[in-house]
């Protein structure tokens, strides 16, 4: 299986490129490394082998199924996460190469109470059938902290990693331009 650097959208990459292989340490075959994430808050410590994607991480071994598989290849958004604070397509990037790492999904979101862009988007009425919802939420998470997009054309260009089958991203672009305060 061939390795993919983790993506990060916000340096304006082309959403549907994949990149790699990662550089990084060389690994035996079979051999699996231990290693701490802390997700949402909380560290985890996962032994994966060196292949296995942030996402199948997330999903197989921290039972976080709130983050989706789409493509599985990087063009569609759906497994989007924060990384450090950066938005990643998460099965781009391998789980080793982020020991340590600050890792924030879905289910990370909310605290007390919803977050703005969660409240934003059942507002807006943001989505349909919702797979994507996770993605565009982690997305657009990321979006807002990086502080670039300030118009809806702005906004729909760093959000065009993220895809929707259901094609609500008018809606989406609503609830994010809500959150920022701007009108829709
Ligand atoms: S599942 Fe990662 S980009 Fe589609
Ligand atoms: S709400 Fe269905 S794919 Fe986006």
């Amino acid at each position: 299986m061939p390795e993919y650097s983790g993506r990060v959208q916000a340096d304006g990459d082309d959403p549907a490129t994949p990149k790699g292989p990662e550089s990084g340490p060389s690994f035996p075959p079979g051999d699996e490394r231990s290693l701490t994430l802390l997700v949402n808050g909380t560290p985890r410590v996962v032994t994966v082998s060196p292949w296995v994607s942030l996402l199948d991480t997330l999903r197989e071994h921290l039972d976080l199924t709130g983050t989706k598989k789409g493509c599985d290849h990087g063009q569609c958004g759906a497994c989007t996460v924060l990384v450090n604070g950066r938005r990643i397509n998460s099965c781009l990037a391998l789980t080793v190469m982020h020991d340590g790492s600050e890792i924030t999904t879905v289910e990370g979101l909310a605290a007390d109470t919803l977050h703005p862009l969660q409240e934003a988007f059942i507002a807006c009425d943001a989505f349909q059938c919702g797979y994507c919802t996770p993605g565009q939420l982690c997305s657009a998470v990321g979006l807002l902290q990086e502080g670039r997009a300030q118009t809806r054309d702005e906004i729909k260009e760093l959000m065009s990693g993220n895809l929707c089958r259901c094609g609500a991203y008018t809606n989406i672009v609503d609830a994010i331009l809500k959150v920022k305060g701007s009108p829709a």
